[in-house]
């Protein structure tokens, strides 16, 4: 679909769209939100410059972390907007998952591979204090390299950190970790084991309190569990 001025809308959801378009001549993609007519308005514009603002903070923080995102290239408060690097080859993990599972599942090393890459950025992101908000597979992007390991091929890059914020506290560590956990069953539940592996890997890689993180991860999830047993 080709506007004329010539944009390409690539998704409309309830709470935004995206789409390709021009930021200073140069084709971007471009992330734009609603305001909500249900909301105040001061509410509203308040909501969605916290949400711009959070996206464009942890892409500063990304960088210092060495986790890679689109590059930024500018945000429009007013306008709603955000404008980023378009990676118009990647993949979502989650297509990268469901690809390698009507391949068969059984000691599929891609999904291995994958799973320690989860765990490591997610480690990454940790270690600098980084709360994504919400580490779905659909938030996370495999961008097509050249010379690759064959299990892999691809490029990690984080993105849609609208949620995320800066936090010392090992509980919305935990909490990160349980809202992963719950969106890879209910998304990859041919693939239970994947959690598991993902875990793995990002013990080795984050270097903040892992240990207290886990145990609130586990008290966390203990929580949920209870509440779901009584509800
Ligand atoms: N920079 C990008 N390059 C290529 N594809 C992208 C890029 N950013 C997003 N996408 C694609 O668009 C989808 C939606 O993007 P994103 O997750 O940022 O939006 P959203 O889920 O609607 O955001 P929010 O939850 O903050 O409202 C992604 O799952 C991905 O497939
Ligand atoms: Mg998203």
């Amino acid at each position: 679909m080709e506007s004329e001025k010539g944009e390409i809308l690539l998704l409309q959801g309830a709470e935004g769209k995206l789409y390709i378009g021009k930021h200073n001549g140069v084709t971007c993609l471009i992330k734009e939100r609603f305001s909500k007519k249900y909301r105040h308005p001061d509410l509203d514009v308040q909501l969605t410059r916290q949400r711009i603002r959070a996206e464009q903070k942890a892409f500063e923080r990304c960088k210092s972390a060495e986790v890679a995102t689109p590059k930024l290239l500018g945000v429009d408060l007013p306008g709603r907007k955000v404008f980023m690097e378009y990676l118009e080859n990647a993949i979502t993990a989650k297509q990268f998952v469901d690809n390698a599972v009507s391949e068969g599942i059984e000691n599929n090393p891609k999904i291995d591979r994958l799973a320690a890459e989860i765990g490591r950025v997610v480690g990454k992101l940790h270690g600098h204090n980084i709360i994504h908000g919400d580490l779905t597979t659909s938030n996370m992007l495999l961008d097509p390299v050249a010379e690759g390991e064959p299990n892999l091929p691809y490029r990690f890059v984080m993105i849609d950190f609208g949620l995320s914020y800066h936090s010392l506290n090992v509980e919305d560590m935990g909490v990160d970790l349980y809202v992963l956990e719950r969106a890879l069953l209910s998304t990859h539940s041919q693939v239970p084991e994947l959690f598991g592996l993902v875990l793995e890997s990002y013990k080795k890689h984050n270097t903040y309190k892992v240990p207290e993180t886990i145990a609130k991860y586990e008290a966390v999830r203990a929580r949920g569990r209870k509440r779901t047993m009584v509800g």
